[in-house]
């Protein structure tokens, strides 16, 4: 079963296609978006490896000609050298304005791809076809692209909306177990930041969606898209509710920072230990109640996620390095620190200009050292 998803953003809505069978399907898919009959389609190694051959036989089964641009996996190729070597490819493959880009990948090559994509001869259309649970409920939906900079994560980049949203949920059979769970922490999040029916089934249903199980996995995309592609058409640049889509990602942000943004802490496993620490957070605030925060942690547990500081390598982290790394944080506003907190499951807010002493008491109630 294929749902589609309307992202609502006038002359530039498009569609998220979400089910099993997508990649065979892409060439027929992606054909009427394709005038020249042609698409770049940039991807990290490994998922060229894995997923290659099938897009590849796809879009060739149309009459569509894919060049191949396949680049190291990993955060680092999400940078200025990145950015640098993938334009130079593309200027090299000849594409103009009329021509699209495929970004074939996780969050780091559709960041990557959308940026160069946005700057690319002062803009040109891109196609995502996300291959981790991450890229498919989050990044590949609501146009944010960027790359990373030695000053920070996410520093330079564009709103820049794909044409269309290809979420193959058979591609995920491959990704690793870690990488799942990671990604599923950011199926969790919706849940916990505006529906609180959607996280009573996860409670109930999280471990079919982790072990791939079709109707509940196709039910826990669709349902994330569903949620983030509401907010991305009320607020596309972030004045107001796309902000919620923060929760749990400046507590850890400032966890990534520490670690360094790698296999010590992945994106996901750092927005799950963030999400229970802001539901904590709000607890101690009196703005939830310590119920509420606790049953969050759980369902962040139950997936196999942690959801403590103790339970990142290279703890304890000094409480003022993370309140520096929190305030360097693009979200925060001259230097006041802004967090998404909770009213209950399912009922987050924007709480701007939070007491940093309030943050430091906290963070070293959590095991944070002084
Ligand atoms: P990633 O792109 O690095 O992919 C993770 C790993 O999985 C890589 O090693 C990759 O080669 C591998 N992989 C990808 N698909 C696979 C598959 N089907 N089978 C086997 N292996 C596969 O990481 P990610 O977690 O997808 O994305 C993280 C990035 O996304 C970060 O840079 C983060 O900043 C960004 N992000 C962006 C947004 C946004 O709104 N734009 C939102 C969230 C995260
Ligand atoms: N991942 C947060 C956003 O897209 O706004």
């Amino acid at each position: 079963m294929t749902r589609t998803i309307r992202v609502g953003l006038g002359a530039r809505s498009y569609d998220v296609m979400v089910g099993a069978g997508l990649i065979a399907r892409a060439g027929e898919l992606m054909k009427p978006l394709l005038p020249r009959g042609r698409t770049a389609v940039v991807c990290d190694e490994t998922v060229q490896r894995l997923h290659g051959a099938a897009l590849d036989a796809s879009l060739k089964a149309q009459g569509i000609t894919p060049s191949w641009i396949a680049l190291p996996p990993g955060e680092q190729t999400k940078s200025w050298e990145g950015l640098a070597d993938l334009s130079d490819r593309l200027l090299a493959l000849g594409l103009d304005r009329g021509d699209v880009v495929t970004a074939f990948g996780g969050g780091v090559i559709g960041d990557l791809t959308g940026f160069a994509a946005s700057i690319y001869k002062r803009g040109i259309d891109f196609i995502q076809i996300p291959t981790t649970l991450l890229a498919q409920v989050d990044s590949s939906v609501g146009g944010k692209t960027a790359i990373d900079t030695t000053r920070g994560k996410n520093l330079i980049g564009a709103f820049h909306q794909p044409l269309l949203v290809l979420a193959d949920l058979g591609v995920l059979g491959t990704l690793s177990d870690r990488e799942m769970r990671a990604g599923y922490a950011e199926v969790i999040k919706y849940g916990l930041l505006g529906d609180f029916a959607f996280f009573e089934w996860l409670e109930a249903h999280g471990a079919e969606v982790l072990r791939l199980e079709p109707e509940a996995l196709g039910h826990g995309v669709a349902r994330s898209i569903e949620m983030k592609a509401e907010i991305v058409g009320q607020d596309e640049k972030e004045a107001a509710a796309r902000a919620l889509l923060n929760l749990g990602h400046t507590f850890g942000h400032a966890l990534e920072s520490e670690t360094g943004y790698g296999e010590a802490l992945l994106h996901g496993e750092g927005v799950a230990v963030g999400c229970a620490q802001a539901f904590r957070f709000s607890a101690v605030l009196g703005h939830c109640t310590a119920q509420d925060a606790a049953r969050a942690e759980a369902g962040i547990a139950a997936a196999g996620l942690p959801t403590r500081m103790s339970q990142v390598t290279g703890a304890p982290f000094p409480a003022d390095r993370l309140i520096m790394h929190m305030a360097q944080d693009k979200k925060a506003e001259s230097g006041r620190l802004t967090f998404v907190l909770a009213k209950g499951l399912g009922e987050a807010f924007v709480a701007k200009g939070v007491d940093a002493e309030a943050v430091r008491a906290f963070l070293l109630s959590e095991g944070a050292t002084a």
